[in-house]
C-alpha cells in the first residue's frame, strides 16, 4: 500500500456519508460549484461545464427514475474517438459460448495472476444471461488484481456490484472516492468512470454486471418499515475531482465489446453534482438478518440485500443475498439450508469462513453454480450433523457467504467451463447418501 492511497483511503472513509439509498443529494468539492436552483444555468458557476447523466430513461416512474448533474472542468463530450481494444478475459451476454448446463458445478479461487495485473485487466467472467444491448439479464465476474488501475474504465452495459472477498478497493469515481473492503459491497452506476487503486498488496472478489433495472431495496411487506439492510446504512462519496492533463486511456465497455480512447485530460473531473444516479458502498455486517423464532427457516429470499426487479411483480432479474452471521433457533427444524429445486438460478461465493451448508470445498473466493431445476442442498457430512444434532440456541458467525440469483440459467464460458480450478467430481458431495426408509 502507498501512503497516498492509505491517505486517499482515510479521505475516503472520512468523506462518505450516510447518504440513504437512491435519495436525491448533492456534493461540492469547492464551495459554490453547485448551482443554486437551476441544473443547467447559462453559465455555471466557476467556469465548470454543466452535463445531465441519465441512469433511466427520462420519462420513467418518480420511483424509478435515476439521473445525476454533474458540474465538471471539461465536458464528457470532449474526447476523440473510441477504437476496439482486447476484451481479455471479459465477456458479455448474449453467453453461447458452451451449451447451458444442467449439471452442479463448483470453482476454486482464480489463480494468481501475472504480475502488473490492474482490476480491468483482472477481470475473468465465469457466465451469465440475457442480452446487454436488451438491458436484461447479468454476468458473473471475478476479479484478481496485484496492481492499481491507472486508466479510467465506465460500463454502459450496465451497473457493478463489487464484492471484495480479499484486499481492500479504493474506487476513484466521477463524484468521489469510496473505499471497500472485504465484507463492504460496492455498487458503481452505469456510465459513471472510476479507477480501482489497491489498498493491498492483491485483491480477489466478485462482481455481478447487472444489465437490467438498478439494484433498488427489496419491498418489505409484512416484516414492515425497518430491517434487512436499512437505507441510512449506505454511503455515498463527496465530491472530489482530479485536475490531471496529458494522456489518460479511458476504457468503455459497450454491448459486450471494450473500446479505448486517449482523453487529453482526466474525466474524473467532476467538482460538484447532485442527483440519484450515485455510488455507493454498503457493509454488509450492518445487513439486520431476520429468522424464525418457531420452527422451520424462512426462504433465502429473507436474506436480501438489493434486489433488480423485472416487470412481473416479485420476479427479479437478478438478487443479491447475503448468510450474515446470524443466531439459529428453530425447534424440530433441519436448520441449514434444506434440499432444493428452484426455478431461479443460483451462483454462491464465499466472503470469508465457512458456509453452514458444506462441509468442505466451498472456499472463499471460490464459487458454486446451480442452475435453473438442478437439485441441491447440504452435503452428506452436513446432512448426518445437522440431523443428529441437539437443537441448542446456536451462532452462526463463523462465516459471510452470498448469492446472486437470477430468474434465467446462467450459461458459463469457456474458460469456465474449462478451467483448471473448476472442480471435477462435485457430484461426489451428494453420494453415499444413506437410505433411511423403513414402511
Ligand atoms: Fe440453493
Amino acid at each position: 500500500m502507498t501512503t497516498s492511497s492509505e491517505q486517499a483511503r482515510k479521505t475516503a472513509e472520512a468523506l462518505a456519508y450516510s447518504s440513504g439509498f437512491g435519495n436525491e443529494h448533492s456534493s461540492e468539492a469547492v464551495p459554490g460549484a453547485l448551482p443554486d436552483g437551476r441544473n443547467s444555468p447559462q453559465r455555471a458557476p466557476l467556469g465548470l461545464y454543466a452535463e445531465q447523466l441519465s441512469g433511466s430513461a427520462f420519462t420513467e416512474p418518480r420511483a424509478h427514475n435515476r439521473r445525476s448533474w454533474l458540474y465538471r472542468i471539461s465536458p464528457s463530450a470532449a474526447h476523440p474517438a473510441f477504437v476496439r481494444t482486447d476484451n481479455g478475459n471479459l465477456r458479455s451476454a448474449p453467453f453461447t459460448e458452451t451449451t447451458p448446463d444442467p449439471n452442479r458445478l463448483r470453482w476454486n479461487p482464480l489463480p494468481e495472476p501475472a504480475a502488473g495485473t490492474d482490476w480491468l485487466a483482472g477481470l475473468w467472467t465465469l457466465g451469465g444471461n440475457g442480452d446487454a444491448t436488451q438491458r436484461a439479464g447479468m454476468a458473473v465476474h471475478l476479479y484478481h488484481a496485484n496492481a492499481p488501475m491507472d486508466r479510467v474504465f465506465s460500463d454502459a452495459d450496465g451497473e457493478l456490484l463489487i464484492v471484495p472477498e480479499r484486499g481492500g478497493l479504493l474506487l476513484r469515481t466521477e463524484l468521489g472516492l469510496l473505499a471497500a473492503r472485504p465484507g463492504e459491497i460496492a455498487l458503481i452506476p452505469r456510465g459513471v468512470r472510476f479507477r480501482v487503486e489497491l489498498l493491498d498488496e492483491t485483491a480477489r472478489g466478485y462482481v455481478c454486471e447487472n444489465y437490467g433495472r438498478p439494484f433498488q431495496l427489496p419491498d418489505l411487506g409484512p416484516i414492515g418499515a425497518n430491517g434487512l439492510a436499512n437505507a441510512r446504512d449506505f454511503r455515498a462519496p463527496v465530491a472530489a475531482y482530479e485536475e490531471v492533463e496529458g494522456p489518460v486511456e479511458v476504457v468503455n465497455k459497450f454491448c459486450g465489446n471494450l473500446w479505448s480512447a486517449q482523453y487529453d485530460h482526466t474525466p474524473l473531473d467532476v467538482v460538484a453534482w447532485h442527483g440519484n444516479h450515485v455510488p455507493y458502498v454498503y457493509d454488509l455486517h450492518r445487513f439486520n438478518v431476520i429468522g424464525t423464532i418457531s420452527y422451520d427457516h424462512p426462504d433465502p429470499s429473507i436474506f436480501t440485500v438489493l434486489t433488480s426487479p423485472s416487470d412481473t411483480p416479485g420476479l427479479a432479474g437478478v438478487d443479491f443475498v447475503v448468510f450474515a452471521p446470524r443466531w439459529l433457533v428453530g425447534e424440530d427444524t433441519f436448520r441449514p439450508p434444506y434440499f432444493h429445486r428452484n426455478v431461479m438460478s443460483e451462483y454462491m461465493g464465499l466472503i470469508e469462513g465457512a458456509y453452514d451448508a458444506k462441509a468442505e470445498g466451498f472456499v472463499p473466493g471460490g464459487g458454486s453454480l446451480h442452475n435453473m431445476m438442478s437439485a441441491h442442498g447440504p452435503d452428506r457430512e452436513t446432512f448426518d450433523r445437522a440431523s443428529a444434532a441437539e437443537l441448542k440456541p446456536q451462532k452462526i458467525d463463523d462465516g459471510l457467504a452470498f448469492m446472486f440469483e437470477t430468474r434465467w440459467p446462467v450459461t458459463a464460458t469457456e474458460q469456465a467451463a474449462s478451467a483448471d480450478h473448476l472442480q471435477r467430481g462435485y457430484d461426489e458431495v451428494w453420494r453415499g447418501m444413506e437410505r433411511h426408509f423403513r414402511p
